[in-house]
């Protein structure tokens, strides 16, 4: 691989280059990718936004006294977030994401009390980023059961849960997996009762709940307008349609915001002040999100939710059509978690089968008691395309059957279990992989048996096999 020329390229050639690299990518538009991209269906917005954000490329938001852009764009975003969440002033922070708005939130919460071992008390169904904040903060986890039928987390479990430790307590609204609420005035009035922090997880369903409740549907109360609710993240590369790199973190209390900020001056260099994990980033993702507000307006978004939610009702319905085919929970949010009751359907398999034609189901593993499914995020795109994807599910659902169910060794899954991991190197593992017959590469990787495998893991070898995966891709040896 040639890093570095030895000469300067033309513009052009390095595009066409990029254009060739993405040909085996996912699609980005179009609402055939369940999963990870969010689209309008409206290529204007994504224009402004584009645009907008090579504006803003090289400005640096390490200093806003330098670039005070950044600021007048971030106010007007904060505060638009805080008006539909209930926040009243602006009291937020614009991070690149959901899982640095939540690490910011921790990180209040872990500093507003002086606790030996701080816990963060979360349901199962949290979003990992609580997990991953916790472990880079040097705080614990506590991982409360949800429902086995609705995947709510219940207020009795999380008074359960508490301990003279606890700094945070934790709810979704909703949860990416299954798409529903946790009761969240109830925890909050707990978490309120026992002196504790509770911070609302909305990164995904922050900037889709407030429009569909002003269309005049049904959503219970879950942002700072609910006593005792002290923080909310809001992804604004989700539901707000932005360019990835864009969220909003919203304190209660100002006091709180602070708690996240960063200081250092005791250098020989430049003060450092950051609001952010980050120190030098572009303003670009800033400027891309400001634009799509700006492009669509309350009025698009409004019509938006309603486009996806309208989807994923039609997704429900007809999933219920699909022999062997069943929805996990009741979704309050356009997203939609479909497994199979059927031994000889396989999810894993009927995935691949979506893929061969075009289509990418993303695919959720057991958990608890969330059984292997399929996930479908529904985007204002979905709205032309929901017919074509229950026909894709519907037609991928005979071809798995057919095909059966990947048939995984149980020799395999003991062998992994016990296989030592830190005794073979990178080369090794790639091996081993290629033994097993994992071929990964192209557009349509076969997935199903890598998926079976991995489900019939407990989570650490999971963990453990994930690092070594990613590790093996990087190095460029798969
Ligand atoms: C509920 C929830 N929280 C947090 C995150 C993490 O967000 P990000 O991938 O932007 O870091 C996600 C992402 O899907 C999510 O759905």
């Amino acid at each position: 691989m040639n890093g570095l020329p030895e000469a300067g390229r033309p513009v052009d050639e390095l595009l066409g280059e990029l254009a060739r690299l993405r040909e085996d990518d996912l699609p980005v538009r179009g609402g055939n990718v369940t999963a990870y991209v969010y689209d309008t269906g409206r290529p204007e917005v994504h224009e402004a936004a584009a645009r907008a954000h090579l504006e803003m490329l090289e400005v640096n938001c390490l200093d806003p006294t330098a670039f005070p852009s950044i600021v007048a764009l971030e106010r007007q975003l904060v505060d638009a977030v805080a008006e539909r969440l209930g926040g009243g002033t602006s009291s937020g922070i614009f991070t690149s994401g959901g899982t640095e708005s939540i690490m910011l939130a921790v990180k209040a919460a872990r500093d507003a009390r002086a606790v030996d071992r701080p816990q963060v008390v979360a349901p199962s169904t949290a979003h990992p980023a609580f997990a991953k904040a916790v472990h880079y903060l040097g705080m614990e986890l506590v991982s409360v059961a949800v429902d086995p039928v609705t995947f709510r987390v219940s207020p009795e479990a999380i008074t359960a849960a508490l301990t003279p430790n606890t700094v945070l307590v934790v709810v979704s609204a909703p949860s990416y997996a299954h798409g529903v609420i946790d009761p969240v005035a109830e925890v909050a009035a707990i978490a309120a009762e026992a002196g504790v922090p509770c911070h609302v997880d909305a990164c995904v369903g922050g900037w889709v709940l407030p429009w569909l409740r002003e269309n005049g549907r049904d959503v219970p109360p879950f942002d700072l307008s609910v006593d005792g609710v002290t923080s909310i993240s809001c992804d604004l590369h989700k539901y707000g349609y932005a360019p990835k790199g864009a969220s909003v973190v919203l304190f209660a209390d100002e006091a709180m915001r602070r708690r996240a900020y960063f200081a250092a001056a005791g250098w020989p260099g430049y003060p450092v002040i950051n609001t952010t994990v980050q120190s030098s980033r572009s303003g670009g993702p800033l400027g891309a999100a400001w634009a799509t507000f700006q492009a669509l307006g309350a009025d698009g978004y409004r019509s938006l939710a309603a486009e996806a939610m309208r989807s994923a009702e039609r997704l429900i319905a007809g999933v219920a059509e699909i022999p062997g085919l069943r929805v996990l929970g009741s979704p309050e949010a356009p997203l939609v978690a479909v497994t199979s009751d059927d031994p000889e359907l396989s999810v894993f398999a009927l995935a691949d089968e979506a893929r061969s034609r075009g289509w990418f189901f993303q695919v959720q593993l057991s958990h608890g008691h969330s059984p292997p499914n399929l996930h479908f995020t529904l985007t204002g795109v979905s709205a032309g395309r929901v017919e074509a994807m229950l026909a894709t599910l519907n037609e991928s659902a005979k071809a798995a059957r057919e095909a059966g169910p990947p048939d995984v060794p149980a020799e395999l899954t003991e062998a992994l279990e016990s296989l030592d991991l830190d005794a073979i190197d990178d080369a090794g593992f790639a091996g081993l992989l290629a033994a097993v017959g994992v071929e990964l590469g192209g557009a349509e990787p076969e997935m199903a048996m890598v998926n079976a495998i991995m489900d019939g893991l407990p989570v650490e070898t999971r963990e453990a096999l994930l690092v070594r995966f990613l590790s093996v891709l990087y190095s460029g040896r798969l």
